[in-house]
């Protein structure tokens, strides 16, 4: 389920200091809207940001993480979502295996303004 504050965006994320923490294959989980849960999360792959909603399309509005920033496989190639499995390409959201074969994340797109803080855009 889209999150209405996030549609509605621009809506501030986080300064870009703390992206550039993420590792190569892991990810970060934000709470932009202060709901206390994290409802969008921001993974490194291929040194590039992707910035996904924290929602799995096998059962909409699923929660991906099974703890706090834990969106990614061992081998951080992929992003799973814990509750069945799920993996998906964390370029393009696609799953690629798991029970909602060839449906995929919902992108957000990420705006990095000059003085270093990062909004939201929905798409
Ligand atoms: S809720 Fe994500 S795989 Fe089932």
């Amino acid at each position: 389920m889209p999150d209405a504050t996030i549609a509605a965006g621009p809506l501030w994320l986080c300064q870009a200091d703390e992206l550039a923490a993420i590792p190569e294959g892991r990810a970060r989980g934000f709470d932009p809207c202060q709901t206390g849960q994290d409802s969008v999360f921001v993974v490194r792959h291929a040194g590039r940001l992707h910035a996904w909603r924290n929602a799995c399309p096998h059962i909409d509005g699923a929660p991906m993480a099974w703890r706090k920033d834990a969106y990614t496989n061992a081998a951080g190639t992929h992003i799973v979502c814990s509750a069945h499995g799920a993996q998906f390409e964390p370029a393009t959201g696609r799953c690629v295996q798991g029970p909602c074969l060839g449906q995929a994340l919902s992108a957000i797109e990420m705006d990095i303004r000059s003085d270093g803080s990062v909004w939201l855009r929905a798409h």
